[in-house]
């Protein structure tokens, strides 16, 4: 697995907030993979005992079930507020005391202004923004206690960028930063940490439901990055780790851009395409 250091996490509790992987299979994928479920296998891999959410039992089920490690898959829909707390006392219950939760679950939105119901606005703020903080608000009194937690939120480039498509998804992701930076200066003082990974375009199952998986989708998906290709979820995973491992000892409050590249592009760069751009050959 890319960038797993073995034993950061070892002796170490995780809670995954929508751990699970809703969509389709990449070709040659067994497990449908998705950044949830790799940041939980990521995790186990380097010697956590993860807690895995999702609103799906079977979901969460099935990526305890592919973590190697010890797991506990916990079905809770993050829109409703009770469902997350008690997330979070079955997992310190089952698991014991959390030193890492990772704010993965996110749904897209219902579309652009004009389009967007006020129905799909709500839910997508209550799942993407306002079980976070419930979920960080219950996990908080006991990190405080013993001195040390990390936070990871997972975020995505459209808390910053907008593409005129997705109202509530880029809302939601740009209250979702302000959410971390709060937890950061709250409690940095008692050995609290909270960071976001912005994620670019990961080929995550969720993406290939959402997006389809024709050739014009992911021939615009690989273009766009100055690395011409997706991310994975094990990429995306493999710097959620480290925000939340040791080696971050001295990050909070802040964002590690995890997107190949798409958003250090200027407009004429995209514009010219990438043959324009390209360095020739030895140069
Ligand atoms: N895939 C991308 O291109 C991309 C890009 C940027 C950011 N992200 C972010 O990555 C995160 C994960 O996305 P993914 O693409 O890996 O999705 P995914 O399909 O792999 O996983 C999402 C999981 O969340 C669960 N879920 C959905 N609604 C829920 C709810 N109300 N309560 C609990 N669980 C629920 C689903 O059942 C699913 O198992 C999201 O925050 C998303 O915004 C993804």
């Amino acid at each position: 697995m890319a960038g797993v250091t073995a034993g950061r996490f070892a002796g170490r509790t995780a809670l995954v907030v929508g751990g699970g992987t809703d969509g389709p299979a990449a070709p040659g994928e067994a497990l449908p993979m998705g950044n949830g479920r790799a940041i939980a296998m990521h995790l186990a891999a380097e010697g956590a005992a993860v807690a895995v959410t999702d609103v799906s039992a079977e979901r969460a089920a099935e990526t305890v079930a592919a973590l190697g490690g010890i797991g506990l898959a916990l079905e809770a829909d993050a829109a409703d507020p009770d469902a997350c707390r008690a997330a979070v006392d079955r997992a310190v219950a089952g698991l014991g005391p959390l030193d890492v939760v990772v704010c993965n679950v996110g749904i897209g939105g219902g579309g652009p202004i004009g389009r967007q119901t006020v129905e799909q606005y709500d839910l997508a703020m209550d799942v993407n923004v306002r079980s976070h903080w419930v979920t960080a608000e219950r996990a908080l009194p006991g990190m405080v206690e013993r001195g040390r937690g990390a936070f990871v939120f997972v975020g995505s480039v459209a808390g910053a960028w907008s593409n005129g498509f997705a109202l509530s998804y880029e809302t939601s992701k740009a209250a979702q930063l302000a959410l971390a930076r709060h937890i950061a200066v709250r409690f940095g003082s008692r050995g609290i940490r909270a960071n976001t990974v912005v994620l670019g375009l990961i080929a995550s199952a969720m993406s290939r439901r959402e997006q389809g998986t024709d050739g014009d989708t992911l021939g615009w998906r690989a273009a766009l990055p100055a690395l011409a290709r997706q991310g994975t979820p094990e990429e995306a995973a493999a710097a959620v780790a480290f925000l939340a491992s040791d080696d971050a000892a001295y990050v909070t409050g802040t964002e590690l851009v995890v997107d190949g590249g798409l958003t250090c592009r200027s407009p004429d760069s995209l514009f010219r395409g990438r043959d324009a751009v390209a360095a020739p050959q030895g140069g």
